[in-house]
């Protein structure tokens, strides 16, 4: 009813631009739409009905000369320039060229690596980087990876630097090797080996082209989890294998604190816990310059105020000086102020934003997992959203699996898979899984979802689920 109006504008007069007049009347158009009880309409989305109510009228009337003027006039129409210069320098993977605050780190790590320059041959070095979430473990090495290897470049020396996450391999030693063998052979089958033996075609590969590398792996809990001590020994013990021969490969270990060391015995412990760099977490001061490091690359000039990298820096303090929570949440507001078509980022982007993000869990975790595990969770977030309660029966999430499958086509998998979802959904903190015995039902599994809310979670994966289906 309320596109109407600017569509008989059109209608009846030619006269003045009828999309300059759809223009102007987009604004009384909204403020009648803040009215009603709906959620408020972009101005992208009154835009698209009223021109598509324009096409269906001129159509109607198979006036040619009429749709000619509307489509011409449509290209003249003023594109919304977008607040953004380069969104690309607010995504996780990019690597800036400077760490604020993290620079005593970085010096730090350079002094540990230095004999890489000097005299790689004679020793290699293990360092432990451990912090909280967000605090800058992974972009410190990765950063000191590119450092180091241009310093040693320079003295001729070949060293590669292999940056690893091990939970992208569910904490696989194998698969984690051979990713770092295919860095110099690329066709290394990927089956058919133990680790052991990936191991020690590293290290002749290594013998082979005379280089050097600084293997990370990123999130090490995971592998101890999965692989215990035994893991641990094979990499820090190498050399003892090889007397007499170059050594060739060091290490960093990055995880969020030394609790899952806990978990090694005594020994493998020791052959670990040599250089220690713990990352605090960030205060507000150093969220704001870390925040307006990326205002400079990824912004237009002006489309973010002072007060509003405050503002994201205030709520990326109270989320544990997550520094990636910050980015995103930068991200995220600049995108809902291109949708409202606003030429700068408002505070109320910025709330919106924050509303709709999701806390304690990384859409990247979300992304690497396998459909099953997927389906798994979507099921979860479904039943907590449906049912209000704390907790819920493994079996009554199997059914609501079982419906999803159904519903897009999948074969559901058995419950002793499910029951492997569920553990490892509890080691990445996602769920939390109890295993309860009661007498009169013998042994039941108990689920409950920890930081985030089931109706974000619902979407987040819906989307995503919806991304495989097409
Ligand atoms: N000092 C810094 N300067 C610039 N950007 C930073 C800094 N610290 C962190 N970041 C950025 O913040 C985000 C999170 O950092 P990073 O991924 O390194 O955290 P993390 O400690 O590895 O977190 P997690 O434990 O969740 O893996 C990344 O986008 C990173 O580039
Ligand atoms: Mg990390």
């Amino acid at each position: 009813m309320l596109v109407a109006r600017p569509a008989q504008h059109v209608a009846l007069s030619s006269k003045p631009s009828p999309f300059l007049i759809i223009v102007k009347d987009l604004k009384n158009i909204r403020e009648c739409c803040h009215k009603l009880p709906q959620q408020p309409l972009s101005y992208k989305t009154i835009l698209g009905v009223v021109t598509s109510k324009l096409y269906l009228y001129v159509s109607k009337h198979n006036n040619v000369a009429k749709r000619k003027i509307l489509v011409d006039e449509e290209s003249n129409l003023p594109s919304h320039q977008s607040v953004f210069k380069d969104e690309a320098k607010l995504d996780i993977n990019y690597i800036p060229q400077q760490l604020p605050h993290r620079e005593k780190e970085h010096r730090l790590l350079m002094e540990f690596f230095s004999f890489l320059s000097r005299y790689p041959e004679r020793m290699a070095q293990r360092v432990i980087i451990t912090g909280d979430v967000g605090t800058g473990k992974t972009v410190l090495a990765q950063h000191f990876g590119a450092s180091i290897v241009s310093e040693t470049n320079k003295r001729a020396v070949k060293l590669r630097y292999v940056h690893i996450n091990c939970r992208e391999y569910r904490g696989s030693l194998q698969p984690i090797l051979h990713q770092a063998v295919t860095v110099f052979r690329p066709k290394y089958p990927a089956r058919g080996y133990s680790a052991d033996e990936v191991l020690s075609t590293l290290m002749q590969v290594l013998d082979e082209e005379n280089a050097f590398m600084v293997l990370t792996l990123d999130e090490f809990d995971s592998l101890i989890d999965n692989e215990g001590s035994d893991a641990v020994y094979k990499l820090t013990r190498i050399q003892e294998m090889r007397q007499g021969k170059p050594q060739r490969l060091s290490f960093i270990f990055i995880m969020r604190d030394l609790k899952s060391l806990a978990h090694l015995d005594e020994s493998a412990r020791s052959t670990l816990q040599r250089s220690i760099i713990n990352l605090e977490r960030y205060g507000k001061p150093q969220l704001v310059d870390i925040l307006n490091q990326r205002v400079s690359l990824a912004f237009e000039l002006g489309a973010i105020e002072e007060d509003v990298v405050d503002l994201i820096a205030e709520l990326a303090f109270t989320e544990t000086g997550n520094a990636r929570f910050g980015i995103e949440l930068m991200w995220r507001s600049g995108k809902y102020a291109d949708a409202e078509q606003v030429e700068m980022v408002e505070p109320e982007c910025v709330r919106m934003a924050v509303s709709n993000i999701i806390p304690g869990v990384r859409r990247s975790d979300l992304a690497g997992l396998g459909l099953h595990e997927k389906i798994f969770l979507l099921a979860v977030a479904r039943y907590f959203k449906e049912n209000e309660q704390a907790y819920a029966l493994l079996s009554e999430i199997e059914k609501t699996y079982a419906v999803i499958c159904e519903e897009i086509g999948e074969q559901p998998n058995s419950h002793t898979q499910i029951w492997n979802y569920a553990q490892f959904l509890s080691k990445m903190r996602i769920l939390k899984v109890e295993v309860e015995s009661s007498t009169t039902r013998g042994r039941s599994t108990r689920i409950s979802l920890l930081s985030i809310p089931a109706h974000e979670l619902e979407k987040e994966l819906s989307t995503s689920l919806e991304k495989v289906s097409r």
